[in-house]
């Protein structure tokens, strides 16, 4: 028995978490077989807040790692430290969740060397046992312990991966932002905005999202929406809580940042057409017609990716009809443009 109070793990109110699928079934069946689940997915769509849920559902305390490249092996299992007594043994957070039976959730593990990664291995495959070797302790986990790590696939380079020998330890689970009627009811619910409001961010968001490797390396995250919500409810103004939330922390970019306010201003004038004034369709108007689009996207909705990307075309006299055709696509779709000269 361990003298932990494990009490301090253990989540006493119920996070909110709107489920996208069947993740939850998923998770409990992988957990009922102890399974260790790695959760993928882009940052701020919902992981740690899901494995939240999960541990209060599952009422088993949870135990949180920030992995990072400076990580050791001691830090994840635990050292000798100096006192006035002598020396004295601390358990790391892995070994305490293992002998308090809790959930151990690595996040961003590929942060961490491959080196470090490597001592979940005995606890990840029937053994489900620690060597503490500097200890000489082999500590059996507690039937209740369960591993779960998470990781963004796309920061990923080929320096930082995890071994296949690590990988092939766990089911995996994709995550993603989630689909827009979702997305709106949790921006809704964690912003405290309307519905109007938040449709709007979400709206904003998916298109920051088609800009994915055209120059931002990732589009605006449900995090990034909630913190825009939680402005607009302390009553500012949604352009200034759209700029502070949504577009200053993603890029440094002068001309991605002045796409991204565009973007955001043509969301939030967007009314119905009736509503609208005659200024702002002129206003509208303009910023559309102003543009050259980039939407990776549109060749699935019949226009070729050539007349949609300009930039990586040779043929720039084409361009006064590519103008024409992305002014149409962008009113028709309601996208993301630039603002250039070609
Ligand atoms: N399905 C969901 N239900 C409820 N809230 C959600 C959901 N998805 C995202 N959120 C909101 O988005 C915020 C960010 O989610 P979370 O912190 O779980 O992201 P993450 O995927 O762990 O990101 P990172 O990889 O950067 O750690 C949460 O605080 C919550 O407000
Ligand atoms: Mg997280």
């Amino acid at each position: 028995m361990s003298d932990i109070n494990s009490d301090q793990y253990q989540i006493k109110e119920e996070p909110y978490y709107r489920s996208v699928g069947n993740e939850v079934e998923m998770y409990q069946a992988a957990y009922d077989a102890r399974m260790p689940v790695m959760l993928k997915g882009p940052t701020g769509c919902g992981k740690s807040r899901f494995v939240e849920y999960m541990a209060y559902k599952l009422n088993k305390p949870l135990i949180t790692v920030a992995c990072n490249e400076d990580m050791t092996a001691s830090d994840l299992v635990g050292r000798f430290l100096l006192d006035i007594n002598g020396t004295k043994w601390q358990d790391g957070p892995l070994t305490v969740a293992a002998r308090i039976g809790a959930i151990c959730y690595l996040d961003e593990v590929v942060e961490a060397r491959q080196d470090t990664t490597v001592v979940i291995h005995p606890l990840t495959d029937h053994r489900r046992e620690l060597p503490l070797e500097k200890k000489g302790e082999l500590v059996k986990a507690h039937p209740d312990f369960q591993i779960v790590i998470s990781y963004n696939p796309g920061y990923q380079s080929l320096m930082k991966d995890l071994k296949q020998s690590t990988k092939q330890r766990f089911g995996g689970m994709d995550f993603d932002y989630p689909e827009t009627e979702i997305e709106t009811e949790i921006v809704q619910h964690e912003g405290g905005v309307d519905a109007d409001t938040a449709g709007k961010l979400v709206q904003i968001a998916q298109r920051s999202r088609n800009l994915k490797g055209h120059g931002l390396d990732e589009g605006m995250s449900t995090r990034l929406l909630v913190y825009a919500a939680q402005l607009v409810s302390k009553g500012i103004d949604p352009m200034s809580a759209c700029q502070m939330a949504l577009v200053t922390p993603l890029t440094d970019d002068p001309d991605m940042r002045d796409t991204l306010s565009a973007a955001v201003h043509l969301f939030l004038m967007r009314v119905g057409r009736r509503e609208r004034t005659g200024a702002q369709t002129k206003q509208r108007a303009q910023l559309m017609t102003h543009v050259v689009y980039r939407f990776e996207r549109v060749p699935s909705q019949g226009l070729s990716t050539r007349a949609v990307n300009p930039f990586q075309s040779a043929h720039t006299d084409w361009y006064p009809s590519v103008l024409a055709v992305c002014s149409a696509a962008s009113a028709y779709l309601g996208g993301i443009c630039v603002r250039r000269e070609p």
